[in-house]
C-alpha cells in the first residue's frame, strides 16, 4: 500500500501541523471526549506514555520516534557530543516510562543509533535525519499493519465470530491495527465478522476503545465482561481469537494485556484457534522466554477507585495490579506478523523471519 500524509494524520499519534510537537489523541478520555494533546517536553511525553494517554505497543513506538525528533529541536545550538549526550538521556527517560512493550525501547534505540552512525555530522543535519526516521517508523507501522491484516484475513471466513482482548486497533497502532486489522480490512472489502470485545479490566481498553473503534466503523461488535468469554466460546459463537502483543520472546511466549493468557487457556479448552498478531518490532529475540519479560505493576487505585463514584474496596486492602501477563507459546496456534504467519516450532521459525531481509 502507498502510505500518504493523510494516513499518518489519521492515526492516534502524529506530528503537529507546525512540526514542533507530538500530537496524540488522549486515549484516557475516550469514548466520551475526543481531546488532542500536544507534547513538547520530555516530562509531558513520559507522562503521556505512563498514564496511557498514548498506549498500545506500536503507538508507543511511533510516539517515541516523534518524541525524539521533537526533543532534538531544542538542541539546535549544541555540538555533536552534547547532542548525543542529551538525546541519550531523553531516550533513557522515555524508555523508563513503561517496561513491557519492546516497541518503545526499539524505537528510541533506532533513533539513537541513527545519531551514533552519523558521528560528527552537524546537528541541524542530524535533526533532519531524525525527522525522516520518525516518519519512517510511522509509515512502516502502517504498512506492517496492512500486511498483518492481509495475513490475518486468510485465517478466518466470512461470518466468523472473533474474540479480542484489550485494544489492538488503529488507536493502539496506526491504520488498521494488528489484532483488529483483519476485521477492519475485511469490512473494507465487504467481508463481515461478529466481534466479541472483552471489556478488559482494569483499564477497560476493550470497552472504551475497541468497541468504540469497531462500532464507529459500522462493524458488528458485542461488548462482554472478561468473565463472559468462556460462555460465548461454549455457545459456539467464537471461531478464532485475535489478540495483540507487547513483546514476543524468542520461544514464542508473549506478553499482552492482563487476562490474555486466561483467554488462551479457554480457547485451548474449547478447541478454538488462538492467534497473536504483531509487527516484527514486537519480536524480541534477546528475551529467551516469557519468564524474562519485565511485567509492569500499576497503581492499585486503577482497581479500587478509578471507575467508581465511591471506592469499591477499603483503602487498606492490598491489590496486585499487573498490567500484562505472559501467554505460554504452547497455547498459541500461530503468530501473525508482517512477514507471514509463523507456526510452531516458534523458536526456529521466529528466528527465520527475523533474519529475512525482504
Ligand atoms: O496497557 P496497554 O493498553 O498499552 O496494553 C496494550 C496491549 O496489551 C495491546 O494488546 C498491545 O499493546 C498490542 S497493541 C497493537
Amino acid at each position: 500500500m502507498e502510505v500518504t500524509e493523510k494516513d499518518r494524520m489519521e492515526g492516534s499519534v502524529h506530528l503537529s501541523a507546525d512540526g514542533r510537537a507530538v500530537e496524540i489523541i488522549d486515549q484516557t478520555q475516550l469514548p466520551n471526549r475526543h481531546i488532542l494533546l500536544q507534547l513538547t517536553t520530555v516530562d509531558e511525553m513520559y507522562d503521556a506514555i505512563r498514564r496511557l494517554a498514548v498506549r498500545g505497543a506500536p503507538a508507543i513506538g511511533i510516539c517515541a520516534g516523534y518524541s525524539m525528533y521533537v526533543l532534538s529541536l531544542g538542541q539546535e545550538s549544541g555540538n555533536y557530543g552534547s547532542f548525543l549526550r542529551n538525546m541519550t538521556a531523553y531516550g533513557e527517560k522515555l524508555i523508563s516510562s513503561r517496561p513491557t512493550a519492546v516497541n518503545l525501547s526499539w524505537a528510541v534505540r533506532r533513533m539513537l543509533r541513527l545519531i551514533e552512525t552519523h558521528s560528527g555530522t552537524p546537528v541541524h543535519e542530524l535533526i533532519g535525519l531524525l525527522h525522516d526516521e520518525a516518519i519512517a517508523i510511522h509509515t512502516e507501522d502502517i504498512e506492517m499493519c496492512y500486511r498483518i491484516a492481509e495475513y490475518g484475513l486468510s485465517l478466518v471466513k466470512p461470518g466468523d465470530g472473533i474474540l479480542t482482548h484489550c485494544n489492538a486497533g488503529p488507536l493502539a497502532t496506526s491504520k488498521y491495527g494488528t489484532a483488529t486489522g483483519p476485521i477492519f480490512l475485511g469490512h473494507e472489502r465487504g467481508i463481515d465478522f461478529h466481534v466479541f470485545s472483552d471489556e478488559t479490566r482494569p483499564l477497560l481498553q476493550g470497552a472504551r476503545l475497541t468497541s468504540y473503534e469497531l462500532q464507529r466503523a459500522g462493524i458488528d461488535v458485542t461488548l462482554i465482561c472478561d468473565n463472559m468469554a468462556s460462555m460465548v466460546m461454549k455457545n459456539g459463537w467464537v471461531q478464532a481469537v485475535f489478540v495483540g502483543c507487547d513483546r514476543i520472546a524468542a520461544n514464542g511466549d508473549f506478553a499482552n494485556k492482563i487476562g490474555t493468557s486466561g483467554v488462551a487457556i479457554l480457547a485451548k479448552h474449547y478447541g478454538i484457534p488462538f492467534y497473536t498478531l504483531g509487527p516484527r518490532s514486537t519480536i524480541d529475540l534477546s528475551t529467551p522466554t516469557g519468564d524474562e519479560i519485565n511485567i509492569e505493576l500499576r497503581n492499585p487505585d486503577e482497581i479500587k477507585t478509578m471507575w467508581y463514584k465511591e471506592p469499591m474496596a477499603l483503602p487498606e486492602v492490598k491489590c496486585y495490579n499487573p498490567s500484562f501477563d505472559v501467554t505460554d507459546h504452547s497455547l498459541v496456534t500461530a503468530i501473525v506478523t508482517d512477514r507471514g504467519i509463523v507456526y510452531p516450532p516458534f523458536e526456529e521459525n521466529l528466528r527465520k523471519i527475523m533474519e529475512d531481509k525482504e
